[in-house]
């Protein structure tokens, strides 16, 4: 029997979906996440309107989701992900913490997103963490979220970085996967994960110029400090990362030097994740 690319993710994180809301005890993890919720805050919610739509594409156990329906009680939001091992936890969240009602999960593949979808649905689609990584045929997905999208609405989106993906298999003595990423563009940062696509800025945001969705903000996060091996795994930190985030006073000082250069548009060739919106025009 062979065994389709979905089948190979869908496995992946059938292992991982138990454990992947733990990443939230790793220090680095730590400082990524509210790096990405200020660059939310910034660059992305002042323009949701009131009563917003959100679809999360690719939305896991709900992590994101969960953040900005608690932050926003005004919005609904559909949670559209291959795994159903993944949304079961994004499903026990909303219940939770008490948004169940504004939220609707749906097991799918992004390749068939406008089969479950309506056109024009939508004042705001994220799509964060390696998801598009993990898609076949990125420009058919972001196409379809621009269907998807109402005139005037948004998607945000967080991909892995190609550059970062050659230094950290380089770091890490994974020569042949730093080659991947700087020749097929794709890799793997550990070895049981499925071969995913990294990105550069350029050629995102001229995918998603191309298909109508002008980029209004593109850079990267975070850009002072690099994980190591162990935070590619769902706990553990490296000896480096550890070492930087000694004490508190030393994270604090850290995350402002990294508030301040976020949102640089240079920045998004050296983060280890690229952070771009793009808008469709009214
Ligand atoms: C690393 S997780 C990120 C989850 C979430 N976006 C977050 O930031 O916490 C990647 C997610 O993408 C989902 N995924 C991968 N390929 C997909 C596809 N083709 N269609 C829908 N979901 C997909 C996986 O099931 C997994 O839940």
């Amino acid at each position: 029997m062979t065994t389709s690319y979905s089948d190979e993710v869908t496995a992946y994180f059938k292992v991982k979906a138990d454990g992947y809301d733990r990443v939230d005890e790793q220090v680095y993890w730590r400082l990524s996440d509210e790096l990405l919720w200020e660059a939310l805050l910034r660059y992305v919610l002042p323009s949701v309107p009131v009563g917003a739509t959100m679809l999360d594409a690719g939305g896991g156990t709900g992590r994101w989701t969960d953040r900005l329906l608690r932050h926003r009680p005004d919005m609904t939001g559909v949670l559209y992900d291959l795994s159903p091992d993944m949304t079961r936890h994004a499903r026990a969240k909303s219940v939770e913490h008490g948004y169940a009602d504004r939220l609707t999960v749906r097991q799918g593949d992004l390749a068939d997103l406008s089969e479950h979808v309506d056109d024009g649905q939508f004042d705001l689609i994220i799509s964060f963490h390696n998801v598009l990584g993990f898609v076949t045929d990125v420009p058919s997905v972001l196409r379809q979220f621009a269907n998807a999208l109402k005139p005037g609405g948004q998607t945000a989106l967080v991909v892995p970085n190609r550059y970062h993906a050659v230094y950290f298999n380089v770091l890490t003595g994974a020569l042949n996967e730093a080659e991947r990423a700087a020749v097929a563009h794709s890799t793997r940062f550990a070895p049981e994960m499925p071969v995913m696509k990294v990105f550069t800025p350029t050629q995102l945001t001229g995918t998603l110029n191309e298909i109508g969705l002008p980029v209004t903000t593109s850079t990267g996060f975070p850009v002072a400090v690099y994980p190591g091996f162990q935070e590619t795994q769902l706990d553990g930190s490296s000896g480096v990362v550890k070492a930087v985030f000694a004490d508190d006073a030393v994270y604090a000082q850290i995350k402002s030097l990294e508030l301040r250069l976020l949102g640089e548009p240079g920045l998004a060739e050296r983060g280890n994740n690229l952070f771009v919106v793009a808008g469709k025009p009214r």
